[in-house]
């Protein structure tokens, strides 16, 4: 009931989050041998899905799915079912319900989704998650649960505890974090150990609701991935694969002809090590009833079946000649350092298409073309070496800078005389508490006039009229700028939208 009341009180931040997308876990699935349902036709349930940010834009991207999230705090769930009504979306519904007590006609689902929940609930809770799996996936349904990892969490524990000893339990959620920042700031002066100061720095930036829910929660047990594995075991599940960024490849030897089932063991031994290596914190582990086909470690020659998207800058002039080294930036600031010219030239196609995404056979053809007009002058694009082209992707692939779909998605690439927002980004950038989301489910931070300009986007008004409607709107709120500055802005503005996949 603690648990339930700070939700209440400190709602938790509903964002889109990528690494759920069903498309991309369909795609993921795929480069392990595991054929998922196609997402754009399947049933989708979330749950511990707070207000629905998540849940609500992949029921919008996708009319004929049915979709359905499960939320305890009534908060949440209402704030959840208002939006919906609002949008009039009939194939998505939240219900204010306990996981652990679902009604029992929900039927069968081809992808459950359960984002930062396991690790933040008892034990039984925990067991009545994994059942829902079971009991509620389609045979070849993939399921999706994020935990807390104890390789990683190990060395942070001090920091939970001096949290949970320093502040008052009996605190309403806003004042207990309040306390928590104060409680911060004396450690930070106390403490020499430097991973502890670097969360300590990082808290103090990040959103109350993580400290809260992070730190502070009644209810948090980090496991190892063999703890993880042997649950799912228990409740007939069993590991797929990892939906998050891997930074090493699990390679197990397939030549004996040893059949997946008996690989099983011996890869999660490797999974194992890796997260002792790398002291892994968070896991987003796919997962399948135990009676679906077996799974395998993830392998380059599936690439072929797949499309894949990428939004990377490079902050210099792209060298496409052989053995240069050159970083390539995503939004969130992560480095992937590249030096195959072939990859940069596929990044640099990519990128300029995003969001929408191309099949690997059109991404061969354009890098082999880009590479024949502007690569090294010895360049025979006969002699192309596609496979290790495919290597570099598919590592780059499991590194997340670039993201492979089943869904390729069709876009306005530009704003138009006119610009027009679709509708749930509308509603998004009008409703208070929401979070507008690209059409890659990512969150897209907008400021007080990025909102109200989205917000108005109705297709009525042509750049110069937008241009006046923002000066008048903008003056209305204390802020004089002039129309030529406005309209610079405006401009702008509409292109970004429409790199986040917003306009139609
Ligand atoms: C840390 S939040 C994560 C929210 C969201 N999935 C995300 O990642 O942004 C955990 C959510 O699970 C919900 N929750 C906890 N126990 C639950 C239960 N037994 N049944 C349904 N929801 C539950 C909480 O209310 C909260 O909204």
């Amino acid at each position: 009931m603690d648990t339930l009341a700070s939700y209440d009180e400190l709602p938790y931040d509903s964002l889109p989050l990528p690494e759920t997308q069903p498309d991309v876990l369909a795609a993921l699935a795929k480069l392990h041998g595991f054929d998922a349902p196609d997402p754009c036709r399947a049933r989708i349930l979330e749950l511990g899905c707070a207000q629905g940010g998540n849940l609500i834009p992949l029921a919008w991207r996708w009319p004929e799915s049915d979709c359905v999230g499960v939320e305890l705090s009534r908060v949440q769930a209402q704030a959840g079912a208002d939006f919906v009504q609002r949008l009039g979306l009939a194939n998505v519904r939240i219900l204010h319900a306990d996981l652990a007590a679902l009604p029992a006609d929900l039927g069968t689902f081809d992808y459950i989704l359960a984002h930062g929940v396991f690790s933040w609930v008892p034990p039984a809770v925990q067991g009545a998650l994994l059942d829902v799996c079971r009991r509620h996936l389609s045979p070849k349904g993939l399921a999706y649960v994020s935990f807390n990892v104890a390789a990683g969490w190990r060395g942070l524990q001090p920091l939970r505890a001096a949290l949970v000893e320093r502040t008052a339990a009996e605190l309403p959620a806003p004042e207990r974090y309040r306390q928590a920042l104060a409680v911060l700031d004396d450690l930070q002066a106390e403490w020499r150990d430097p991973l502890l100061l670097k969360e300590i720095a990082y808290l103090k930036t990040a959103a109350p609701s993580y400290l809260f829910h992070e730190y502070l929660a009644d209810t948090h047990t980090p496991l190892s991935f063999a703890e993880f594995a042997a649950a799912l075991d228990a409740h007939g599940l069993r590991y797929v694969g990892e939906a998050g960024p891997r930074r090493a490849r699990v390679a197990l030897e397939d030549a004996w002809g040893l059949i997946p089932e008996s690989m099983s063991g011996r890869w999660q031994d490797a999974e194992i090590a890796l997260d002792d290596a790398f002291a892994t914190r968070f896991r987003r582990a796919m997962i399948a009833r135990d009676d679906a086909p077996c799974a395998q470690p993830p392998r380059p020659d599936v690439m072929s079946g797949l499309a894949f998207h990428a939004d990377l800058a490079c902050h210099e002039e792209i060298d496409l000649d052989d053995g240069v080294e050159q970083h390539f930036v995503s939004p969130a600031g992560n480095h992937f350092p590249v030096v195959s010219p072939a990859l940069k030239a596929a990044l640099m196609l990519l990128s300029m298409r995003y969001p929408a995404a191309l099949d690997y056979a059109r991404l061969v053809d354009a890098t082999r073309a880009l590479l024949a007009e502007h690569g090294p002058a010895d360049f025979d694009p006969a002699r192309f070496d596609e496979p290790a082209f495919r290597e570099a992707l598919f590592d780059l692939t499991m590194l997340h800078g670039v993201i492979p779909t089943v869904w390729p998605g069709r876009f306005a690439d530009e704003p138009g005389e006119l610009p027009r927002a679709h509708d749930l980004a509308r509603a998004q950038a009008r409703a208070a508490g929401w979070i507008v989301s690209g059409a890659r489910h990512v969150a897209v931070d907008l400021d007080f006039a990025g909102r109200l300009l989205l917000g108005a986007l109705d297709g009525s008004r042509d750049l110069d009229e937008l241009a006046a409607w923002m000066r008048a709107q903008l003056a209305e709120n204390g802020l004089a700028l002039p129309l030529e500055q406005i309209a610079e802005l405006t401009r702008q503005q509409l292109w970004l939208y429409a790199r986040q996949g917003l306009l139609v």
